[in-house]
C-alpha cells in the first residue's frame, strides 16, 4: 500500500469498521472516518493518528440513508487529502424475525442502509476511485450465501450485495478500479446488540458464543490484505468457509442442519423478542 493512500470507511464508529481504520493507520494511510456517532469518530481519529506518525484522519458523520452526507464525505476528503482511492462499504446492521412476524418497512429499512447505502457510498465515490484506479470493497457476510431462518432481511440484503460487487468487478476492471467483496463469519462487534431500527444497546447480551467470534483485529487485518490484494471476493472465518462449501457442494446436509436448528433459533428469536431492548421482529 503507498502511504498517500486515502481510504474512507462507512461505518467506522464500532466494530469492524474501526479496526480496518486502525488497521490502515498503522500502514500510513490517510482516512475519512464516516458512520452517525461524531464523539467516537473524533475519539477513533485521534488513536488511528497517535497509531502511525504518517496516519491522518478526520471524523465526518455520514448516515448511509442519506446521499448527500456520503456526497460531503467524499468532497471533506477531496479537500484535506487531495483525493480519495479507496472505499470500504462496511455500515450496515441486522433486522431479524420470522417473514410472517416483519412488515415491509422492515425490509426497506434493512435495505435502505444494507443495500442503498452500499449504492450511495459508490456513487459518491466513483468519479475519484476511477480517476486514481482505486479499490471499492463491499462488506458483505457469510449471510451472502447463506440463509438463516428468522434472517431474511439480513441475507436478502447481503445477498443482493454480492449481485452488486459481482457486477461491479467485471464492469469496472477495465477502468482499473477494483472491487473486492469481503463476506465474514461471525466477528466480535455490536451488531447483535443493535435492534431492528439500528439502536445500538451495549447493555444487551450478544447471544453468538464469544469462542466462535473471530477477533475483531484479527478480521481487519485480514480484509486490508484482501483488498490490498485487489481479491475479487473473501470469505473469512474458518466457520464461515466450511459453511459457505458445505452450502456449494453438499446443500441437502447445510439443509438438513438448518431443519435442524430452525425450530431452536426460532424459539431464541421468540426470548429476543420478548426482552424490550432488543424489539426484534
Ligand atoms: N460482526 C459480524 O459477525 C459480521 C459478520 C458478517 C458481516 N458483518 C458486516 O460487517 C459490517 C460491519 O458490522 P459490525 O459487525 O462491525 O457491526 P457494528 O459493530 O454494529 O458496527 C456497525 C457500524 O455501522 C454503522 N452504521 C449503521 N447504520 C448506519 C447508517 N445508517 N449510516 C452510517 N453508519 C451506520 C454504525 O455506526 P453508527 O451507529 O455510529 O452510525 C457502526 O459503525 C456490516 O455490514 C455487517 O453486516 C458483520
Amino acid at each position: 500500500m503507498s502511504a498517500s493512500t486515502v481510504v474512507l470507511i462507512t461505518g467506522a464508529s464500532a466494530g469492524i469498521g474501526a479496526y480496518v481504520a486502525k488497521e490502515y493507520a498503522t500502514r500510513g494511510a490517510k482516512l475519512i472516518l464516516t458512520a452517525r456517532r461524531k464523539k467516537r469518530l473524533e475519539e477513533l481519529a485521534a488513536e488511528c493518528e497517535r497509531l502511525s506518525p504518517k496516519c491522518e484522519a478526520i471524523a465526518v458523520p455520514v448516515d448511509v440513508t442519506k446521499e448527500d452526507d456520503l456526497t460531503e464525505a467524499v468532497a471533506a476528503g477531496v479537500e484535506k487529502f487531495g483525493k480519495v482511492d479507496c472505499v470500504i462499504a462496511n455500515a450496515g446492521f441486522s433486522v431479524l424475525g420470522e417473514v410472517e412476524n416483519l412488515t415491509i418497512a422492515d425490509y426497506e429499512r434493512q435495505f435502505d442502509t444494507n443495500i442503498y447505502g452500499v449504492l450511495r457510498t459508490f456513487y459518491a465515490a466513483i468519479k475519484q476511485l476511477k480517476k486514481y484506479k482505486g479499490r471499492f470493497v463491499i462488506v458483505g457476510s457469510v449471510n451472502s450465501y447463506i440463509t438463516l431462518p428468522t434472517a431474511s432481511p439480513y441475507c436478502m440484503s447481503k445477498f443482493a450485495v454480492r449481485a452488486l460487487a459481482e457486477a461491479l468487478y467485471s464492469e469496472l476492471k477495465s477502468h482499473g478500479v477494483s472491487t473486492t467483496l469481503v463476506c465474514p463469519g461471525f466477528v466480535d462487534s455490536e451488531i447483535r446488540q443493535v435492534d431492528n431500527s439500528g439502536t445500538h444497546h451495549p447493555e444487551a447480551k450478544d447471544l453468538v458464543p464469544a469462542w466462535i467470534c473471530m477477533p475483531t483485529d484479527v478480521a481487519a487485518r485480514k480484509i486490508v490484505r484482501a483488498v490490498e490484494a485487489r481479491k475479487r471476493e473473501y470469505v473469512f472465518t474458518g466457520h464461515g468457509k466450511f459453511f459457505v462449501a458445505l452450502r456449494q457442494q453438499a446443500n441437502w446436509i447445510f439443509q438438513l442442519l438448518i431443519a435442524l436448528f430452525a425450530s431452536r433459533l426460532i424459539k431464541r428469536r421468540e426470548i429476543d423478542k420478548s426482552l424490550p431492548h432488543m424489539e426484534r421482529g
